[in-house]
């Protein structure tokens, strides 16, 4: 498959930011670990990084006719992002909502999750482990 996988604000800091929340590797270290991954090594990727809701969007639309699936860690825009919530409804492709933290048991604006209702699943809490499942989800589809 043609996997496009889309990382939101901050997760650039990966690494460095707050590594008792999200661990101490960084974001290129994660997305080859899934890429080079039993699993992985299966499929076709294409690893984007923002901070900006535009281009996220741009993204979404830009790559709508090559990638078959999308696992998207939209990081905060997750609690309030209409707009990357209706592109994702828009382009109608089967896509994971990813999250290294557990949201549920965090700070409570972090339990609206504006996108998950247009993903056809969300896992969150284990850390990268949870790119490796939307991986493998993706695939039985
Ligand atoms: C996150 C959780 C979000 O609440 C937060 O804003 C992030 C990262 C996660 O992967 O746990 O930036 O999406």
């Amino acid at each position: 498959m043609n996997i496009l996988v889309i990382n939101g604000p901050n997760l650039n800091l990966l690494g460095e930011r707050k590594p008792d929340i999200y661990g101490d590797e960084t974001l290129d270290e994660l997305m080859m670990w899934l890429e080079n991954s039993t699993f992985g090594r299966n499929h076709n990727f294409k690893f984007y990084q923002s901070n900006h809701e535009g281009e996220i969007i741009d993204v979404l639309h830009d790559e709508r006719l090559w990638t078959q699936g999308i696992i998207i860690n939209a990081g905060a825009y997750t609690h309030y992002s209409y707009a990357i919530r209706d592109a994702i409804e828009a382009i109608n492709i089967p896509t994971v909502d990813v999250h290294l933290s557990n949201i549920i048991d965090r700070e409570d604006f972090r339990k609206q999750n504006v996108i998950e209702d247009v993903c056809i699943k969300t896992f969150c809490g284990k850390g990268k482990i949870v790119y490796l499942e939307a991986l493998q989800f993706l695939e039985k589809i």
